[in-house]
């Protein structure tokens, strides 16, 4: 209750600017920098449960379903584990298998959603391991879960969750890290994604301070009715969340695409009124995402670069620049533009960006 809005108009741009306070949260006492690992206390497995986990999903609703893929993505790259994400919605409907080698993890900022509480309840049915990624310490999911990791990105008011979504990135990560390093990931590896996680909050303050470019960017593109959102492989799970936030907030159409998909497809729709926000890292696919921009601009749409790699001239019409973490990380930074553009262009349309219209902060119904 004696949480208030301050100086910020609205709460999702101040829970936007509070996420480097909120990542510094989520890290703390976590990362050991004498084992290159994490210490996630909370779910309560030693070194031999966490390596008998043959396979991780990650089950959640919107915005913590993308961060789950998110996540899916690390622990596949770090722990060498098969992993995905599922939208816990669905899980309860299909009579899913429930494989007892396999960790689930159940993700909710407000711990109260019932589709999500659902699935937990399904998987505890049928036997299955499941720890709770949750923000909110006493939530109904983090009861049911009886063990997890706590987000700590503190409350949240804005329907449009941003450090929330955020810090369940960083605390994926540390999963990730953590399996990794019971594995096969190297002392050396474990310590620069420890140094790289532990850069996170100033480098998503260096964004937050260059809100500017960001705002010209909303602003040239405020007429748009509809965009794409592209990304690929790290990138995909980021271009979904940037449409999510644009739909919900600013009612603009966005749809989320796979690079590499749009030919199968979506380039029919290109043209000079169908803008792109191309998320380009500066990684193993810096060209083959150079070439997408090249593909677009042939047919005449617009382009807003997200990048932390030096384009050629002219390539995009806007260039969003990201600081340069590891390449794994990349994705945890680039959402943040992305929330601030949906948040700018909302901000221009004059919506009512923390209570957007037919949504509810938490869906404790079906
Ligand atoms: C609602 C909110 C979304 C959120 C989703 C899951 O739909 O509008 O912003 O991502 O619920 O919420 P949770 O609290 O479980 O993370």
């Amino acid at each position: 209750d004696d949480y208030q809005l301050g100086e910020f108009a609205d709460f999702m741009r101040k829970e936007m600017h509070e996420q480097p306070e909120a990542v510094r949260r989520a890290l703390m006492g976590r990362l050991d920098e004498r084992f290159s690992t994490a210490h996630l206390g909370g779910i309560e497995l030693d070194a031999r449960a966490l390596r008998s986990i043959r396979r991780v999903k990650f089950l959640g609703c919107g915005s913590a379903y993308y961060a789950g893929q998110l996540g899916a993505n690390l622990v596949e790259e770090w722990a060498r584990l098969p992993a995905d994400a599922e939208p816990a919605s669905e899980f309860r409907y299909r009579n899913p298998v429930v494989d007892p080698d396999t960790l689930y993890v159940a993700v909710s900022q407000s711990g109260e959603t019932l589709d999500t509480l659902a699935a937990v309840q399904e998987l505890k049915r049928k036997g299955g391991r499941v720890i709770g990624m949750v923000n909110v310490v006493g939530s109904a999911i983090a009861r049911e879960c009886g063990s997890g990791v706590f987000l700590h990105a503190g409350p949240e008011v804005s329907v449009a969750s941003t450090k929330a979504v955020t810090n369940m990135s960083v605390c994926f990560a540390m999963l990730a890290l953590l399996l990794g390093r019971v594995r096969d990931l190297s002392v050396a590896n474990g310590r620069r994604l420890v140094d790289a996680l532990a850069e996170l909050p100033a480098q998503i303050d260096a964004i937050l301070a260059d809100e500017e470019q960001i705002i010209r960017a909303a602003e040239r593109f405020s007429a748009a009715e509809h965009m794409f959102f592209i990304g690929r492989v790290r990138g995909w799970p980021v271009a979904r969340e940037g449409a999510q936030k644009l739909k919900e907030i600013s009612y603009v159409h966005a749809e989320a695409y796979q690079a590499a998909e749009l030919k199968h497809g979506p380039l029919a729709l290109i043209d000079e009124r169908m803008p792109s926000v191309v998320l380009v890292p500066d990684d193993e696919l810096l060209a083959k995402n150079l070439g997408t921009i090249e593909q677009i601009k042939a047919r005449g749409g617009p382009v807003i670069a997200v990048t932390n790699a030096e384009l050629p001239d002219g390539l995009a019409d806007v260039v969003l620049t990201v600081p340069r973490s590891e390449p794994e990380l990349d994705p945890l930074l680039f959402a943040i533009p992305l929330q601030l553009f949906a948040y700018h262009l909302a901000a221009q349309l004059g919506r009512d960006i923390d209570k957007p219209r037919n949504l509810a902060k938490s869906v404790t119904v079906e």
